[in-house]
C-alpha cells in the first residue's frame, strides 16, 4: 500500500485487498514519556526497555538531557539507560527547551519545573503546540505557588518558568486529563505538605502506577479512583520500566483488521491497562471479533495479545466518562464508524479540539473527502454508515492520529487515494508504513 513517500509529494494508498500477519505495535507514549521524566528525578539509574523510539519522547529525552541528564542513544529494540540527577539535580539549560509536538512533553514539564527554586527555563514547541492551551496546567500550578509567563496571560507557549518553593494543596481539576494530573504530581514531588487532585473522570492512571514503582508515597481512592494525594518526602529510586505496546497505535491495526473484507490480525504485546481499554468496550459493542490472548503482567501494567478479524458492525454510541479512557481512538473510530450499520453518536469529546489538531473537524473535512456521512457538533459528532468510502486526495494536516486513521480508511475505500504529509505518524508510529506495507494482502 505504502508505494512512494516524500515530505514534498503524497503517499500514493491503494484501496481493496486485505490485512493479514501479526504485527507488534511500538512502546506505549504516555509510559515513555514517564519513564524518561521519572527516570531523571530518581537516584541511581533507570532501564527502560520498550521505550517508544518515536518524535515525542525524544523530545523529552532532549529536554531531560539539556538540563544535565544523561540519556542513552534511543535506537528501536535497544534498552534506553537514564542516569537521574535525583529531585533537585535539574540543571538550568542555556537554552530554550523544544517541545516539539509533544503535548504530554510540555505539560509534564511545567510540572517538572515549577518547583525548581531560582532556576529559569524557557519552553516552546512546532506551531500545532504553541496553539495549544496551557493554562490548564499552568493554573494549578499557581495555586501551588509557580510563577509561569507565556502568550496570552499564560495560556500559549513559549512560556518561562521561574522556579519557585512550591505548596501542597488540594487541586479539582476541570478536565480529566492525564497531562495536568501528572504535572501536578510532578510538582507535589518537591513541595511543602502533601498535594491532591481531584479528577471529574478517572484520566489514564500511568503516572500513579510508575511513581509507587519508584517510591513516591501516593494514594489513589475517591469514586472511580479520581482523588490522588501525593505525600513528599521519599526519595524517588531508579527502576528497570518495561514498556508494553501502546494500545492507541494498537488502535489502528484493530479497526483496520474489523472493518476490511477478509482481514486477519494479532497484535501482539499491547497495554491493556484498564484506564486505557475504552476502544475494546465499543468494538466489543460494535460486534467486532476481537479476542484478548495471553493475558498477563509485565512491569505493572495488564498485557495482553489481540486477534481481530473482519465482521458486521454495528453503530456505537460514547459520551460521558468512557471518553478519556479512548480520547485519542476516536479519530480512528470515526473511520469504523462509516463500516458500521446505523448512526454512531460521539458526544463529551470536545477535548479533541485541543490536540494535536482540532480533530473533529479535521476528521469531518478528511473523511468528508472520501464520502462519509459526518455531522459535527461542538462536543463530538455522528457517523451514519455503511457508506461505501471512496478514494480521494486527503490531508493529514500534520497530526499523527489523522494520517493514520486515513489510511485506515483509504484501505477500504474503492478506488486510490493520495494522503498528504504521511510523515506525521512518526510522532508516535515510525514504523507505520512499514507495517502497514507488510500486513497488506493485494486485491486478487
Ligand atoms: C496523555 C494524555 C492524553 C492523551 C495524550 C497523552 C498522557 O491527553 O490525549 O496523547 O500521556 O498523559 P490529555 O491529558 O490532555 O487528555
Amino acid at each position: 500500500m505504502a508505494e512512494t513517500t516524500t515530505a514534498s509529494s503524497p503517499l500514493q494508498l491503494r484501496g481493496g485487498g486485505s490485512l493479514r500477519g501479526s504485527v507488534q505495535v511500538p512502546g506505549d507514549k504516555s509510559i515513555s514519556h514517564r519513564a524518561l521524566l521519572f527516570g531523571a528525578i530518581a537516584e541511581g539509574t533507570t532501564r527502560i526497555e520498550g521505550l517508544l523510539p518515536a518524535e515525542d519522547p525524544l523530545s523529552t529525552a532532549a529536554c531531560l538531557r539539556a538540563m544535565g541528564v544523561t540519556v542513552s542513544e534511543i535506537r528501536a529494540g535497544e534498552p534506553v539507560t537514564v542516569q537521574g540527577v535525583g529531585l533537585d539535580g535539574l540543571q538550568e539549560p542555556a537554552n530554550v527547551l523544544d517541545c516539539g509536538n509533544s503535548g504530554t512533553t510540555m505539560r509534564l514539564m511545567l510540572g517538572l519545573l515549577a518547583g525548581r527554586a531560582g532556576r529559569h527555563f524557557v519552553l516552546t514547541g512546532d506551531g500545532s503546540l504553541r496553539g495549544r492551551p496551557m493554562r490548564r496546567v499552568g493554573a494549578p500550578l499557581a495555586a501551588m505557588g509557580a510563577v509561569i509567563h507565556g502568550r496570552k496571560d499564560g495560556n500559549f507557549a513559549p512560556l518561562a518558568v521561574l522556579g519557585q518553593p512550591l505548596q501542597g494543596t488540594t487541586i479539582e481539576t476541570p478536565v480529566a486529563s492525564a497531562q495536568v494530573k501528572s504535572a501536578i504530581l510532578l510538582a507535589a514531588l518537591t513541595a511543602e505538605g502533601p498535594t491532591t487532585v481531584i479528577e471529574p473522570a478517572q484520566s489514564r492512571d500511568h503516572s500513579e502506577r510508575m511513581l509507587r514503582a519508584f517510591g513516591a508515597d501516593l494514594t489513589v481512592g475517591g469514586a472511580g479512583n479520581t482523588v490522588v494525594t501525593l505525600t513528599p518526602g521519599q526519595t524517588l529510586r531508579g527502576q528497570s520500566v518495561v514498556v508494553p505496546g501502546d494500545i492507541s497505535s494498537a488502535a489502528f491495526w484493530l479497526v483496520a483488521g474489523a472493518i476490511t473484507p477478509g482481514a486477519a490480525l494479532t497484535v501482539e504485546n499491547v497495554g491493556l491497562n484498564p484506564s486505557r481499554t475504552g476502544i475494546l468496550e465499543v468494538l466489543e459493542q460494535m460486534g467486532a471479533n476481537i479476542t484478548v490472548i495471553n493475558a498477563r503482567d509485565v512491569a505493572g501494567e495488564p498485557v495482553g495479545d489481540l486477534q481481530v478479524s473482519h465482521g458486521p458492525l454495528r453503530a456505537f454510541e460514547i459520551g460521558g466518562d468512557l471518553i478519556p479512557r479512548l480520547v485519542d481512538e476516536i479519530p480512528v473510530l470515526a473511520v469504523a464508524a462509516c463500516c458500521a450499520e446505523g448512526t454512531s453518536r460521539i458526544r463529551d469529546a470536545e477535548e479533541l479540539r485541543v490536540k494535536e489538531t482540532d480533530r473533529l473537524a479535521v476528521m469531518a473535512r478528511q473523511l468528508g473527502a472520501m464520502g462519509a456521512r459526518i455531522e459535527e457538533f461542538e462536543d463530538g459528532m455522528t457517523i451514519t454508515g455503511i457508506t461505501e468510502l471512496r478514494g480521494a486526495t486527503v490531508d493529514s494536516e500534520t497530526d499523527h492520529r489523522v494520517a493514520m486513521s486515513l489510511a485506515v480508511a483509504a484501505g477500504i475505500a474503492a478506488g486510490a487515494s493520495q494522503l498528504h504529509r504521511p510523515e506525521a505518524a512518526a510522532v508516535s508510529y515510525p514504523g507505520f508504513w512499514d507495517d502497514l506495507a507488510r500486513l497488506r494482502q493485494p486485491a486478487p
